[in-house]
């Protein structure tokens, strides 16, 4: 069977920052920016992105288009009879595991959108109201269990309508969108009365603040942020054509990814500071400390429902880029059609899924090693199959395929003469700095 491409340039960049561009950067980075000390991390964060974790991406789609192949059929292709077929099997079950719990966050997306097109945030809401409001949510049994179901659904049909013409033809309508949605939200928030103390947190650095914590959490951010390690970009580049520049699509994508989760700082934190509240507020930022900016500022019930529907397409469009990865799997290695494929995905995710959404509330007595299920998955994915993952790849295309192939991919046959020039210093990185630095957040998330 023919196997389909992204059509164009503009279709992989909008794929693949589609995959970067998510819940990490709208809800996690912003928390980690007001955890950790603003301008500094942000300092920090950008040597990761663009100094370990670029090389990185890179090689994961270097295995992709060089095989052509899913998750799993890349490795079985490139290094036939060898051990690396179980990193194929871990770049097929990792996502399946992520895109379980992340759709639950997707659901709860999904819930807080609808609240606000209700206009729920009412005028003068209390933080504690706010706040009773989201805990009651996620306690209960029947309302996350549904949004997990629709934010599921949503995902699959747009993997059942095809590569081309689901996950590239959405890219170019939300993506662009995305953009827009919270530019708007930015220019809101930055002008609010005393929002310039927030600014001159995001962007006055203090050096004195950056550790060894910094560090670890600003890489750790850099690659979820950039969905490395579970064989998304892998999958996404077994998409791009042989003629297409993969060393600049990924490039651009890292350039956006790391745009957009300034922006959407510039949307959050200078609100935070504009009403005088605390912005190390953690993982509550986004469900209970914006709504009660939401219900409190000039035009706020309008800026909810636009940042809620920014933050559920930023979220589709990266789990779509999890769930193709087992559909890919299934098509190709297991030879079941697209449609069938989608549903078992669908089936398994969901049922994951909802044991997490339930552990906030019946099933919370439930631990698995100390944890509830869902901080269970997140962890045992973000802290340990991710990062074992991408150190495998970056490794693989170090040291297990000969250079003349991946000089073959950087460079397309050696025809770009810019990727040309700095092909020696990218596989020093790949070679020798990434599997080090990425060794090193994996220790260091095993010590925290
Ligand atoms: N990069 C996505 C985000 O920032 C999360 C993700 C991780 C997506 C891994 C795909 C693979 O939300």
């Amino acid at each position: 069977m023919e196997r389909e491409n992204f059509g164009n340039r503009f279709g992989v960049l909008v794929a693949m920052a589609g995959s970067a561009i998510g819940l990490g950067n709208l809800w996690r980075f912003p928390y980690l920016v007001g955890s950790y000390g603003g301008a500094a991390f942000i300092f920090v964060y950008i040597f990761c992105v663009f100094l370990l974790c670029l090389p990185i991406l890179f090689s994961e789609v270097i295995i992709g288009r060089r095989s052509h192949a899913n998750a799993y059929g890349a490795f079985k292709k490139l290094a036939p009879g060898t051990k690396w077929k179980w990193l194929g099997v871990a770049s097929v079950i990792t996502p399946i595991i992520v895109v379980s719990y992340y759709s639950v966050i997707g659901g709860w997306s999904l819930e807080y959108f609808f609240k606000s097109c209700m206009f729920e945030f009412t005028e003068g809401a209390t933080q504690a109201e706010l706040g009773s409001m989201f805990d009651k949510f996620i306690t209960s049994v029947w309302p996350p269990l549904v949004g997990h179901t629709i934010f599921l659904l949503l995902t699959g049909l747009v993997i059942i309508a095809g590569v081309k013409s689901g996950i590239e033809k959405f890219g170019k309508i939300m993506m662009p969108m995305l953009f827009v949605l919270i530019i708007v939200m930015a220019v809101r928030s930055i002008t609010l009365p005393g929002a310039m103390d927030g600014l001159v947190y995001l962007f006055k650095p203090d050096f004195s603040k950056i550790d060894g914590e910094v560090c670890s959490a600003a890489l750790g951010q850099a690659f979820f942020s950039l969905s490395l390690g579970v064989g998304t970009m892998l999958t996404y580049g077994s998409y791009i054509k042989k003629d297409e520049n993969i060393a600049a699509s990924s490039s651009y994508t890292a350039v956006s990814d790391f745009i957009f989760a300034l922006i959407a700082s510039c949307a959050i934190l200078p609100a935070v500071f504009a009403f005088g509240l605390n912005p190390q507020e953690g993982p509550g930022l986004v469900f209970q400390t914006l709504p009660f900016i939401f219900s409190n500022m000039p035009m706020g019930g309008f800026i909810a429902i636009i940042f809620f529907l920014a933050l559920i397409v930023a979220a589709i469009t990266s789990s779509i880029s999890l769930y193709e990865v087992g559909v890919a799997y299934l098509v190709e290695e297991r030879h079941v059609s697209r449609k069938k494929a989608s549903v078992i995905v669908f089936a398994v995710a969901w049922l994951i899924g909802a044991l997490c959404s339930l552990s906030f509330g019946p099933l919370s007595d439930i631990k698995i090693f100390g944890q509830t299920i869902f901080n269970f998955f997140d962890k045992l994915s973000a802290n340990f199959l991710m990062t074992i993952g991408g150190f495998l790849m970056v490794v693989f295309v170090g040291w297990k395929m000969s250079k003349s192939d991946v000089f073959d991919e950087f460079t397309n046959s050696g025809t770009l003469s810019a990727n040309k020039r700095i092909f020696k210093f990218v596989y020093f990185m790949i070679r020798y700095v990434c599997p080090i630095a990425v060794l090193m957040i994996f220790l260091s998330g095993l010590l925290f």
